[in-house]
């Protein structure tokens, strides 16, 4: 498109590792178009990207994945060369709810724009040279792993340190890029499916598509129905925190920041028809994270040490809830250089401050304020 180098849409741009996706490349690429393609569910906010929306190289379309035509006219209209796909129902307990939104948009969502890509793009004298699909999925796809540690030691223990960042796991399996999918929750299903057809159309029909699978993300704009910022904003409340089960199940945290890095390295360098896994290094329990966030909060708004601990409430398990995930990185570290950057207590603190100093953001997301935020910003300009 004219002046513009490349044209790049990015799927689920308003969502959370969507905007951070966005803010980075529309910032580190001037050069190129970042077109944010978002149906603005419960989930997306444009108020994530309030500080990038009027930058020349960047635009918004409300759209939805799942509709066909319009994928089809916008490939057109846009001419894009890559696409970066994050839109997606991203919740497990709303999955367990509501099964059919996620075979929805995660599957015939996924599917409606890699059909749209390949027309547009097989009708290109170019072909599928210089294009890129790039499928961002979760490490969920593969299942669960035991809780398990070498003898005479006690989890969590650090399995390698490098660049200074502390690496922590509770046992000595991972997830690798080889396993094979094994999905538990309606949500992990619908990504392991879409999965599926991503490396279908690669197989089939040449798509140059790369699939990354993510450990769990924590970072300023999460939707506050996810465990981190949930429990921010209830201990602020002196709200309850409603800990599943016993509180034991583990999961690999990663900065969200650190995430959107990756994602711009193995957009730009990484293998088509390759599969990288992104994770932290950073397995925690459920119910050690929910203490961190109790002291770092009531630390920030100068109450007194563990005067909220007794807020946590442990209730009934999620079905289905997984044990461990855990990621085995190294193919990304070692083919590309690829490390987080940072400490999890300092993530944490990064991000407690974040939402304490944001409550305007948290109050409108979770009073529903921010729906006529959209309308009046976007549709009735
Ligand atoms: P999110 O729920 O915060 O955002 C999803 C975005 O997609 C929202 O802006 C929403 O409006 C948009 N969207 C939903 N349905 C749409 C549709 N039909 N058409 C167009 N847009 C639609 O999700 P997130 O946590 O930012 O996750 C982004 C992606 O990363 C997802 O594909 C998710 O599976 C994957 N992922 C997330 C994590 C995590 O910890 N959050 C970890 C690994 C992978
Ligand atoms: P969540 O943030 O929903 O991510 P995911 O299910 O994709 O891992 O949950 C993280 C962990 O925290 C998971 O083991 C479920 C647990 N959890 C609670 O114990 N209480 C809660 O209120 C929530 C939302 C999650």
């Amino acid at each position: 498109m004219g002046y513009f180098r490349k044209t790049i849409l990015v799927t689920g741009g308003a969502g959370f590792i969507g905007s951070h996706v966005v803010r980075l490349f529309v910032n580190k690429y001037p050069d190129c178009r970042i077109v944010n393609v978002d149906k603005l569910t419960y989930a997306g906010n444009l108020a994530n990207l309030k500080d990038i929306e009027d930058r020349p190289n960047y635009s918004f379309v409300k759209a939805d994945i799942c509709d066909f035509e319009r994928m089809r006219a916008l490939m057109r209209e846009t001419e894009a060369d890559g696409i970066i796909h994050l839109a997606a129902e991203s919740h497990v307990d709303r999955s367990i709810r509501d099964p059919f939104t996620f075979a929805m948009t995660n599957v015939i969502g996924t599917l409606s724009l890699l059909q749209a890509a390949r027309e547009y793009w097989e009708s290109r004298p170019e072909g599928y040279d210089g294009k890129r699909f790039y499928h961002i999925s979760t490490d969920e796809v593969y299942g669960t792993l035991e809780i398990t540690c070498p003898e005479g030691t006690v989890p969590p223990f650090t399995t390698r340190a490098s660049s200074g960042v502390r690496h922590l796991a509770y046992g000595d399996t991972f997830f690798r890029e080889t396993d094979k999918y094994d999905p538990h929750s309606p949500y992990s299903a619908s990504k392991a499916s879409s999965d599926h057809f991503v490396r279908a159309f690669h197989d089939t029909y040449g798509m140059p598509s790369i699939v990354t699978n993510c450990s769990n993300n924590y970072g300023p704009y999460q939707f506050p129905e996810k465990l981190i910022p949930l429990f921010i904003n209830n201990i602020r409340h002196r709200k309850p925190l409603p800990v599943y089960g016993k509180g034991e199940n583990v999961r690999d945290w990663l900065y969200v920041e650190d995430h959107a890095r990756a994602i711009d390295l193995i957009f730009h360098e990484g293998r088509t028809g390759e599969t990288y896994n992104i994770g932290g290094f950073n397995e925690w329990k459920n119910i050690d994270i929910v203490k961190v966030l109790v002291r770092t909060v009531d630390r920030l708004l100068g109450r007194g040490e563990e005067e909220d601990m007794n807020l946590i409430t442990f209730v009934r398990d999620r079905a289905g809830h997984d044990l461990r995930y855990a990621i085995d990185s190294t193919r990304l570290q070692t083919e590309l250089g690829w490390e987080p950057s940072l400490q999890f207590e300092e993530g944490i603190m990064k991000t407690a401050r974040w939402y304490l100093e944001n409550q305007e953001w948290l109050d409108r997301v979770t009073s529903g304020d921010y729906l006529r935020y959209y309308d009046e910003m976007y549709l009735h300009r």
